[in-house]
């Protein structure tokens, strides 16, 4: 077995990847589309609405740490404007979204 001593090194390697990927995606959002999320907001037009009171293109509305510093806010907030809007969401869509929203504008670790 002449390549049994470079196994560890190939299962250290591993683990690092594995750490890598897991330190970008927060655990809230494990399984969570974050493609699907962006699908879903230009299809519920969430931005038109933004823009008629934030201007431009509506996304002057997501300030990270402002009302908004944690995961749990963020998912509490699209629940609300979902809810309170009857844009017709499931509880995965709106994970999915929040997901989106964290990756590109928030980026909270949890
Ligand atoms: C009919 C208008 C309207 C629509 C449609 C709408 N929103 Fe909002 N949204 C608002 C208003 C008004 C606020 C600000 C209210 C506040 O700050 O409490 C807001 C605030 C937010 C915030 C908080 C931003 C921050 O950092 O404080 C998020 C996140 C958000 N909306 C997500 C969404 C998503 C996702 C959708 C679509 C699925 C959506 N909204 C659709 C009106 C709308």
């Amino acid at each position: 077995m002449p390549h049994a001593p470079y196994r560890p090194m190939v299962l250290a390697a591993a683990l690092l990847l594995v750490g890598a990927a897991s330190a970008q995606t927060p655990d809230a959002f494990k399984g969570a589309n974050p493609s699907e999320g962006h699908r879903l907001m230009n299809d519920r037009q969430c931005d038109a609405c933004h823009a008629q009171k934030w201007g431009r293109d509506g996304k002057d509305v997501y300030r990270p740490g402002q009302n908004i510093t944690t995961i749990k806010q963020l998912r509490k907030k699209v629940n609300q404007c979902n809810t309170g809007l009857n844009l017709n969401l499931f509880p995965e869509e709106e994970t999915d979204i929040a997901a989106w929203l964290n990756e590109s504008y928030y980026h909270f670790k949890h």
